[in-house]
């Protein structure tokens, strides 16, 4: 299926998050050096990158962990440098983000991980109410029959999957996955990449993944961004972006596909 990610029956998607001309250093390490990127409505841009690269100082200055040296980010309309703390909380609450190891409390069962953050961030909710989502979260993530399960009694990709959902609980317009894939076997990596294709389709999220996974580039991307250098290198379909002769480019597809497939 030929996707269509910018525009929707020829009218441009509006953008959901827009960053400009970012820059970070630490000490004499400038990680970030004017980076560039749009997400539009409903779409999934993968940022690739080799590890240090800057991936998750990226995720964290887009959601106001980190502040950037230079440059603008906007999401969901709003300039996130110099948010007061009450606006920052409300947008955040509509950014949910799957870190790699978000870990659920091992002392709760999965619905009382899942009704969590549901308590913490809403007010008013009645118990029929907050056990709906959950079972609609995990319904999401296919997973209901692990409702009365302890974290314990998961498998890692399982565990993977109830983050996603206790994510998802909250209805997030975006969101931002950090290596999704990392330490899955390539069966469970594919389950997981169907799963964020699955969310975006649902749900309507707009999603970064940031990964240097090329299988889940390659499944769950309807635009790439590839982070060399600490710029945006290259931007476009999957296609677009490896169907090039620079050697970096290149190298980083052969060093992936040697190296890491089949795993
Ligand atoms: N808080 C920090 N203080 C100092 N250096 C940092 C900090 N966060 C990240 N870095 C450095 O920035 C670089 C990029 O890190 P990161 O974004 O985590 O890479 P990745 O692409 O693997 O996610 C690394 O060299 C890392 O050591
Ligand atoms: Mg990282």
């Amino acid at each position: 299926m030929q996707r269509e990610p910018q525009t929707q029956g020829g009218v441009p998607r509006p953008t959901v998050i827009s960053v400009r001309g970012l820059t970070k250093s630490f000490g004499d390490r400038d990680v970030l050096r004017g980076v560039d990127l749009d997400v539009h409505e409903a779409e999934n841009v993968v940022v690739l990158g080799r590890s240090g690269s800057g991936k998750s100082v990226l995720i964290k200055i887009i959601i106001g962990l980190l502040e950037p040296d230079e440059g603008s980010v906007e999401v969901l309309g709003q300039t996130v440098r110099g948010l007061s703390q009450r606006a920052m909380d409300a947008l955040r609450r509509q950014v949910g983000f799957s870190f790699q190891n978000s870990a659920l409390y091992d002392s709760m069962n999965v619905s009382e991980n899942l009704a969590f953050p549901l308590r913490m961030n809403t007010t008013g909710l009645s118990t029929h109410e907050v056990r709906d989502r959950v079972y609609d979260a995990l319904e999401a993530v296919g997973l209901v029959s692990a409702v009365m399960q302890m974290p314990s009694e998961l498998s890692g990709g399982q565990r993977k999957r109830i983050g996603i959902a206790r994510t998802l609980i909250l209805r997030p317009k975006i969101m931002l996955y950090d290596e999704p894939t990392a330490g899955l076997d390539p069966i469970t990596s594919g389950e997981i990449n169907d799963l964020i294709n699955q969310v975006q389709q649902t749900y309507h999220t707009s999603s970064i993944i940031i990964t240097h996974d090329l299988t889940c580039a390659r499944n769950t991307a309807d635009r790439v961004a590839m982070l060399l250098d600490g710029r945006m290198q290259r931007v476009g379909s999957f296609a677009e972006v490896f169907d090039t002769t620079d050697p970096q480019v290149k190298s980083f597809y052969d060093y992936n596909f040697t190296n890491s497939e089949p795993r």
